[in-house]
């Protein structure tokens, strides 16, 4: 049995439809709006759970999942130990710094976001001084009500930023969904992850079409 850790939000649909592309018949009643968080399909030797996206890194280092699918931000912001097998080219998106256009922020400025790591480090291998604010989403609010200064977040399509008056001003990091094995599931069931990660390669290279 392959257990698999899916992530809940704007990954999810996209990673369903790559890995039925890859060939796993899973049936539409694994739905994101679903409230049902698992579904087994023992024929398949199949098993799969729907996680927040922050916690399937944890899932996977534990081995209750042996593998899962997460964005590159989260990889980064939980430095879990787990291996990295494939960048699925899913999901595209920029890590980055962002804020008002006309603010001027003080010398120790507060930086609200969702990755507190990532922040933390990314100013401090710049040399400067700031205060993170951990917000757990709708961090485009921080700037406007005068909680920060500036934000760490994910940038699509651009869309929250403009509507909120923000604009993106450093360029953190390039994000793309990647498949990620527990370090003991990969030598145990090798045969199987390998054989996944060939089909979705082989999905990938022929154009992701979903
Ligand atoms: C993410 C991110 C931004 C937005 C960016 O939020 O935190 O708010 O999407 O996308 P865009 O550039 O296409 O507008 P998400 O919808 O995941 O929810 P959250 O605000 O609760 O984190």
């Amino acid at each position: 049995m392959l257990t698999i850790a899916m992530p809940k939000g704007r990954i999810f649909e996209e990673a369903l439809c790559l890995l039925r592309q890859a060939g796993l018949a899973i049936p539409e009643e694994f739905a994101e709006h679903s409230r049902k968080l698992t579904l087994t399909l023992p024929e398949a030797g199949l098993s799969f759970f729907l996680a927040k996206p922050m916690d399937v890194p944890t899932y996977v280092e534990y081995g209750v999942a042996d593998i899962g699918i997460v964005g590159k931000d989260v990889l980064l912001e939980e430095e879990r130990d787990v291996y990295e097998l494939l960048d699925l080219q899913i999901s595209p998106c920029r890590l980055s710094v962002a804020g008002k256009p006309d603010w001027k922020p003080p010398l120790y400025p507060r930086v609200a976001t969702k990755y507190p790591q990532v922040a933390t480090r990314y100013f401090k291998e710049q040399g400067q001084q700031v205060e993170v604010i951990h917000l757990n989403g709708s961090i485009e609010l921080a700037p406007i009500v005068g909680l920060a200064d500036r934000i760490v977040d994910i940038v699509s399509t651009g869309r929250t930023l403009k509507e909120n008056g923000l604009v993106e001003l450093e360029v953190i990091a390039t994000v793309t969904s990647r498949l990620i094995a527990n370090r003991g599931s990969y030598r145990m069931k090798t045969q199987m992850i390998t054989f996944l990660c060939e089909q979705l390669t082989s999905v990938i290279q022929e154009g992701v079409s979903v």
